[in-house]
């Protein structure tokens, strides 16, 4: 049996070293917001004790699916980075994607700052599934990459743009989306559990398009060309589970986990899901932050495949 850990939305908090005219535009009223508001919806103590839990469920992989900072300063992407350490395991079994807060101003994208502080638990496979001579190499252009790790080949996609504006829209963008079918048709990785993680989910969930994934219906076609056997997304701050079309009418179960440092009510608070990979079957289960208890608990143990 292999298991996969999935957390997601953390929104580390971390000031340090920012500095005045970091906070110009959206990152003023971003910041603002997290002063305000976050500091009451998400806590840091959650996350500790969510990080305990994972260690103590144990895992052979663990997908991290964005949204690591409110604001993408680099103090939050630290105190993301010392979390992952602490779970005390080598970068090969983490695998770490941004969310559309880790690219929250255009600078900080061209920078590629995210994908070289979290350069080890992004490091691709690709040579293999692709035949490419060469590794590709950390940066918006080096979306999707994919790794092979047990029984799974985990497909990772950036659907993070700057917006530009207060939106939370997300796209995955036609050179993903190639290079994504590229790896999911390849013997390589068809040979495996194809497990693709993508922040924004690729199914509209909400009304508003300002926080939805703009080129879902791209990614739809290309899983029915292509097919997966899971995907996996975070972004709403809630469990979510749909299925896509797979090729000949089957069915990709498409799950989203909640946030795991949210501080509410029980059916959103603090959380994370576990897969286990056993032959074709697929088992999720879904470990919340109980309040009453102070500690985490199954909350969902649930066949998906
Ligand atoms: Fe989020
Ligand atoms: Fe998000």
């Amino acid at each position: 049996m292999f298991r996969l850990a999935h957390v997601t939305d953390p929104h580390f908090r971390g000031f340090d070293g920012a500095r005045v005219g970091d906070f110009l535009g959206k990152r003023a009223v971003g910041a603002l917001n997290v002063l305000v508001n976050r500091r009451r919806k998400h806590k840091m103590e959650l996350l500790r004790a969510l990080g305990e839990d994972v260690r103590r469920q144990g895992f052979d992989h663990l997908a991290l699916t964005g949204d690591l900072s409110n604001v993408s300063l680099d103090a939050e992407w630290r105190s993301a980075l010392r979390w992952i350490e602490a779970l005390g395991r080598a970068p090969e079994s983490i695998t770490v994607i941004p969310g559309n807060h880790d690219a929250y101003v255009p600078a900080v994208v061209t920078s590629g700052a995210f994908e070289s502080l979290f350069a080890h638990y992004q490091t691709d496979d690709g040579d293999i599934a692709a035949g490419r001579a060469s590794k590709g190499k950390a940066g918006k252009t080096g979306y999707p990459f994919v790794r092979f790790r047990g029984p799974l080949a985990l497909v990772s996609l950036n659907t993070c743009v700057a917006t530009g504006d207060l939106g939370a829209w997300g796209e995955i963008g036609a050179a993903q989306i190639a290079r994504a079918e590229a790896f999911l048709m390849s013997p390589a990785v068809r040979s495996r559990k194809r497990v693709v993680l993508l922040h924004h989910p690729p199914i509209r969930q909400k009304g508003g398009e300002d926080r939805n994934l703009r080129d879902r219906q791209a990614f739809a076609e290309l899983l029915v060309r292509a097919g997966a056997d899971l995907v996996v997304h975070g972004h709403d701050h809630k469990d979510e589970s749909a299925h896509l079309s797979g090729p000949n009418d089957s069915r990709v179960p498409v799950i989203g986990a909640g946030s795991a440092s949210y501080a509410g009510a029980p059916d959103r608070r603090a959380r994370y899901n576990i897969y286990e990979f056993e032959g074709d079957a697929i088992t999720m289960i879904v470990r919340a932050h109980d309040e009453a208890t102070d500690a985490f608990r199954e909350a969902l143990r649930v066949r998906v495949a």
